[in-house]
């Protein structure tokens, strides 16, 4: 049995369904402050199986000490956190107390229940404002936000444990950008509030419930003016976590691997995909740039294609098609 922390989420829910369809069972920690127990019943829905889920707080000892005890738990996938860069910025004490916490109680509860292999949602954030591109999991580290602070420290602690005690085996995956959806249209992003992050905006423009995208610059040194990023189908990310958790057998200590497409997508490029999945113009205007954002960020997956046998097979443009399947299904997410 797997521990999938923050599973009810957008990764976690579609990276249950990649390991049930492998013949992995998995059990769902999640407190699902940006969840719902309707994601966990859609993936039961596409996979057939069961999916236990305890609704709890990672933070909490004794809830995650009872999921060791009434499950027979090997492995831990941790995807639980909160994750909003600007919210991170205001509230910097709610996302250290929420994403260290989460992380140290589990951390203390796995090696009190003797399990100690551990995936890790890390993110590319870790790598800040890059100096080269493609991005290789040794470039150097640095953070701008809390958000990206707390993936940081968490690494590190993840260091330090698998350097003190050599029988945890531990995986970094540190995620480029993530969108799209499931296939069957039945999970996918449910953003509370206004989205922050592009995909999901941009099918809400689409979707006619959001007047127009505001694409924030365009006069950054890239091909088209605007950012370019490494936006990985929700899918593929989901069997990196499959290909992680295989390799951890054959794994010592802890390990770091990029997962993303090798490919950068500009702004507008992602707009004219999302327009053809569509089938209808997308609004936009070009405003200010977004403080914090840099112009490009696209990683080199060589590491995980290599070692674990991984590598991103869907395109952007399956990726907009599936997320419009989504949000068309789903005019109001989970709700
Ligand atoms: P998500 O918000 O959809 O999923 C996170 C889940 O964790 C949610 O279901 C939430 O309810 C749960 N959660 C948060 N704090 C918790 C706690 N203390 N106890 C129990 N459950 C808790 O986000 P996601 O996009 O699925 O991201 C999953 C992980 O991947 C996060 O750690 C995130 O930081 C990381 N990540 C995400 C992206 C991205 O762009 N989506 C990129 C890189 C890394
Ligand atoms: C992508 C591009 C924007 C919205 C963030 C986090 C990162 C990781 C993934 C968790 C940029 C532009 C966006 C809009 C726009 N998350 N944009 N109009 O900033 O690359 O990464 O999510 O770990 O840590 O920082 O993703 O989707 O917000 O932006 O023009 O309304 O789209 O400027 O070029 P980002 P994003």
């Amino acid at each position: 049995m797997l521990l999938l922390t923050g599973g009810a989420g957008y990764i976690g829910s579609h990276t249950a369904v990649e390991l049930l369809d492998r013949g992995h069972r998995v059990v769902v920690l999640d407190n699902l402050v940006n969840s719902s127990v309707e994601a966990v019943r859609r993936v039961e829905k596409i996979t057939g199986q069961q999916v236990p889920l305890v609704v709890g707080d990672c933070t909490d000892r004794e809830v995650v000490e009872r999921v060791f005890a009434e499950h027979d738990i090997e492995a831990v996938v941790h995807f639980a956190g909160l994750k909003a860069v600007g919210e991170s910025v205001s509230q910097p004490l709610r996302y250290y107390r929420n994403n260290l916490d989460a992380l140290l109680t589990l951390a203390e509860a796995m090696d009190a229940a003797g399990v100690r292999d551990l995936v890790f949602s890390s993110s590319a954030t870790v790598y800040g404002d890059p100096e080269t591109v493609p991005i290789a999991e040794p470039s150097a580290l640095r953070v701008t936000n809390p958000y990206g602070a707390t993936k940081l420290f968490g690494e590190r602690i993840l260091e330090d444990l698998t350097a003190a005690s050599p029988d945890w085996r531990i995986t970094l995956l540190r995620y480029f950008n993530p969108v799209g959806a499931h296939p069957s249209g039945l999970i996918g992003e449910d953003p509370n509030d206004i989205p922050n992050n592009l995909f999901p905006y941009i099918s809400k423009v689409a979707a006619g419930r959001l007047p127009e995208l505001n694409v924030f610059g365009d006069d950054y040194d890239t091909p088209d003016g605007t950012g370019v990023r490494d936006y990985l189908h929700v899918v593929d990310l989901a069997r990196g976590h499959v290909a992680a958790l295989d390799h951890l057998g054959d794994q010592e200590g802890l390990e770091v691997f990029n997962l993303g497409t090798g490919t950068g997508t500009s702004v507008l490029e992602a707009v004219r995909h999302f327009e053809e999945a569509c089938g209808h113009p997308i609004p936009y205007r070009v405003g200010p740039r977004r403080d914090g954002d840099i112009a490009t960020c696209f990683a080199d997956p060589g590491k995980a294609n290599r070692q674990l046998g991984w590598r991103a097979e869907h395109t952007v443009a399956q990726a907009c098609a599936d997320a419009w399947r989504w949000q068309s299904a789903n005019p109001d997410g989970y709700a």
